[in-house]
């Protein structure tokens, strides 16, 4: 995946950081030996180093300026910035703070990612979906019959790791997102077509006469959630057949959920 320089922002700001530390190099590189020299333990055995570690240390504890033991530090760690605008002086802001935004960025980026350097990809702590399961129990990943994509590890073919304008930050609307890998169900009648020609709602934004949108009803079973395919069906794994939420022998058994006859 290639969506990484969308992540620079201010890509002169970069440039203009490394060729500063290439006017000084004398002075910045010694600098940085010289800080490694004794703290070499944040990068060992890590091949991932991040971009701005090879800017220099300073880039980010620019309040740490000397050897001196115990360091003398203006801010805490030496740190330019508290988390996340520390992060956000070189990475795109605007992708961290769209409108659902993930929690965890509550307890900083560093409870993901290590901000020197990892043996892991996109210097995260543990592989995904180690990383997601430090949070998030496993037990709703792994019943008896997975999602195809969540049994391989695939969180980000629907969701965004930081944010997004959909609920649970999910990559598009659920059912863009769902029907893009199963348009089948667009193509004919779902879940009823042995009782109408026309087909379950979906939960698909539709036009009324005037072209105005219709958003679809809340789920009767689960407060402020919108209808969708997760009504009916577990994204992520589920102990019944077809991923279905409910235990349903019958179709109709699964009608019966939110439906009286
Ligand atoms: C991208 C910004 C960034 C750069 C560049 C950076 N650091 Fe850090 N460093 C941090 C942050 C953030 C923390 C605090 C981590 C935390 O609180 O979990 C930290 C913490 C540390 C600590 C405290 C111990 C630890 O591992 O948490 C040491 C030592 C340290 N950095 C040394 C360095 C050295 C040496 C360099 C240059 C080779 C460097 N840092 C470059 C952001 C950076
Ligand atoms: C002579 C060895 C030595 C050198 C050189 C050195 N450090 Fe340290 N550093 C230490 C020791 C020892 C500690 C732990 C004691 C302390 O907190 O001061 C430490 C602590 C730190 C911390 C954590 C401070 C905190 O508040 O928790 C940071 C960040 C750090 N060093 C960054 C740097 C940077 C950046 C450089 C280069 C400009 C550097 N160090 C150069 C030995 C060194
Ligand atoms: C001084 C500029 C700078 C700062 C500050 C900075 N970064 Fe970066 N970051 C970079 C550069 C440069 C890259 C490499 C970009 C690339 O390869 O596309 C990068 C890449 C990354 C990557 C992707 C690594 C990979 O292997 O693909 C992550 C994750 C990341 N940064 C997290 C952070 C976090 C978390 C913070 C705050 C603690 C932070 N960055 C602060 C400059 C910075
Ligand atoms: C809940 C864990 C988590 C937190 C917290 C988190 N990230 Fe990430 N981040 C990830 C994961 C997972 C990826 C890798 C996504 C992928 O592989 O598609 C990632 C990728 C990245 C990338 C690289 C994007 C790319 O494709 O190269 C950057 C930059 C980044 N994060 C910065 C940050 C910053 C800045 C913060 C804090 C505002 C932060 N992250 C907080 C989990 C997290
Ligand atoms: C440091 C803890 C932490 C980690 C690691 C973490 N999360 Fe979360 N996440 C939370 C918290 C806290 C919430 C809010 C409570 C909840 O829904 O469980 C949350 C909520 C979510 C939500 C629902 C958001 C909503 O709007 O309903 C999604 C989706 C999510 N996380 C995905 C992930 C993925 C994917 C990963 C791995 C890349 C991950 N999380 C890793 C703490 C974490
Ligand atoms: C096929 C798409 C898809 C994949 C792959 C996927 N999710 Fe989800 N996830 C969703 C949808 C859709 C929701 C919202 C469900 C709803 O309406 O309750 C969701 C909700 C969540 C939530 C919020 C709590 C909850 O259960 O409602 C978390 C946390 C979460 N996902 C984490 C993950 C993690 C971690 C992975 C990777 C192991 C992952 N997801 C993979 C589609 C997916
Ligand atoms: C990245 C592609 C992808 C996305 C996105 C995706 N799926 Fe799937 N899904 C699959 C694959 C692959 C299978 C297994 C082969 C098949 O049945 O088509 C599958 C199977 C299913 C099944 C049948 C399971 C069974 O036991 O027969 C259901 C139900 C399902 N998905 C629902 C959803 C829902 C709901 C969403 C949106 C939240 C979604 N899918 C999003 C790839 C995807
Ligand atoms: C009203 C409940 C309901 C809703 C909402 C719903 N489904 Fe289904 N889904 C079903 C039923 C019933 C079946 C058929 C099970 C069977 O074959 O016995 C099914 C089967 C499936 C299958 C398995 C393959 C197939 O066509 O039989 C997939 C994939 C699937 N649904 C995806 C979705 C997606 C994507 C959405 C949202 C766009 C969605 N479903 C919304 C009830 C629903
Ligand atoms: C998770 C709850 C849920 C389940 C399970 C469910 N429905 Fe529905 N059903 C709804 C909601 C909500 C609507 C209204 C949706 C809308 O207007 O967008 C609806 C609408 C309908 C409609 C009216 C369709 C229309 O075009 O106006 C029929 C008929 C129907 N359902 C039959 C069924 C049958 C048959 C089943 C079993 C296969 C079933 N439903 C399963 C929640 C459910």
């Amino acid at each position: 995946m290639s969506w990484s320089s969308p992540f620079l922002r201010r890509p002169l700001c970069i440039t203009v950081l490394v060729l500063a530390s290439c006017f000084s190099a004398a002075y910045s590189g010694a600098q940085d030996a010289d800080c490694l020299k004794c703290h070499e333990a944040i990068l060992k055995n890590r091949p991932v180093v991040h971009g701005a570690v090879q800017m220099g240390c300073s880039s980010c504890h620019s309040g740490i300026a000397d050897a001196t033991i115990p360091h003398k530090t203006t801010t805490p760690r030496g740190l330019l910035a508290p988390q996340p605008d520390l992060c956000y002086g070189c990475h795109d802001k605007t992708l961290f703070t769209r409108k659902n935004v993930h929690p965890a960025l509550a307890l900083g980026c560093t409870a993901c990612h290590n901000p020197h350097a990892s043996a892991k990809p996109k210097l995260l702590s543990a592989e995904v979906p180690d990383q997601c399961e430090k949070c998030h129990s496993k037990a709703g990943f792994s019943l008896k019959n997975s999602h195809v994509p969540v049994a391989g590890g695939m969180c980000f073919s629907c969701h965004d790791p930081h944010s997004s304008d959909n609920m649970a930050m999910l990559l598009k609307p659920m059912f863009e997102l769902c029907t893009e890998c199963h348009d089948q169900v667009t193509k004919r009648p779902h879940a009823i077509a042995g009782f109408t020609q026309s087909g379950h709602p979906l939960g698909q934004v539709r036009k009324d006469r005037i072209g105005k949108d219709i958003f679809p009803p809340d789920d009767p079973l689960r407060e402020g959630r919108p209808f969708s395919c997760a009504s009916c069906h577990f994204p992520h794994s589920s102990d019944f057949r077809k991923l279905f939420r409910f235990e349903a022998r019958s179709t109709m058994d699964l009608c019966m959920n939110c439906h009286k006859y």
